[in-house]
């Protein structure tokens, strides 16, 4: 049975595996902070910057990871400063997800992005945007968001590659 949690100082061991099995693709399509022992310690902790990162566990291994922070980044703050939704630092949270490439595609993302969701409503969050876009490239990724509700906002180029911009409200006069 998948265990869904908040990550706590006890799994700074078993983040560290997770984090070192992932591959390099995924590694290209997630980087939301370093890998290091120092920041994982930090996430673990609850002080590494204001991030909040939750986890799905099947056996005793971390199989999902997801971290989301509620203030956009200033790369966010610059791209949607002309967009017709308004960024508001208070209740939108940008987010970033993962799960173990031997797990990708059998619903654990989904499964994870639930219990974030659920989290973050206790919290009064508006709405969840992608940290950093999803690449256009990353069609798994993006048929993962369509799938879970997120609608396209619009595309921009970051390094040469396309990116599109996702948002999910999660209160219920936007569904
Ligand atoms: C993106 C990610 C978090 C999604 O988690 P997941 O557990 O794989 O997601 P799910 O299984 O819930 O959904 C994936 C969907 O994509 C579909 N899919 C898989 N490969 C696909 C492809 N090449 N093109 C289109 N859809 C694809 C799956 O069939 C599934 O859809 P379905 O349920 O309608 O059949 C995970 O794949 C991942 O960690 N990817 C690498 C890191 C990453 O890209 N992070 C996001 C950065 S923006």
């Amino acid at each position: 049975m998948i265990e869904r949690k908040k990550v706590t100082p006890e799994h700074v061991e078993a983040l560290g595996q997770y984090f070192n099995q992932l591959s390099e693709e995924t590694k290209e399509y997630f980087a939301p902070h370093p890998f290091d022992i120092d920041t994982i310690i930090a996430i673990c902790k609850g002080s590494y910057k204001d991030y909040k990162a939750f986890i799905c566990i099947l056996d005793g291994l971390i199989i999902a990871y997801a971290v989301v922070k509620n203030a956009p980044t200033a790369r966010e703050l610059e791209r949607f400063a002309n967009s017709s939704i308004g960024i508001n630092i208070e209740n939108n949270y940008i987010l970033a997800p993962s799960v173990a490439d031997a797990f990708q595609s059998k619903g654990i993302g989904s499964i994870l992005l639930d219990f974030v969701e659920s989290e973050l409503r206790k919290l009064k969050a508006e709405k969840i945007i992608l940290w950093g876009g999803v690449q256009l490239r990353n069609k798994r990724a993006v048929h993962y968001y369509l799938k879970n509700g997120f609608k396209t906002l619009g595309e921009f180029s970051h390094n040469g590659l396309d990116n599109l911009d996702m948002v999910k409200y999660l209160n219920e006069e936007h569904t």
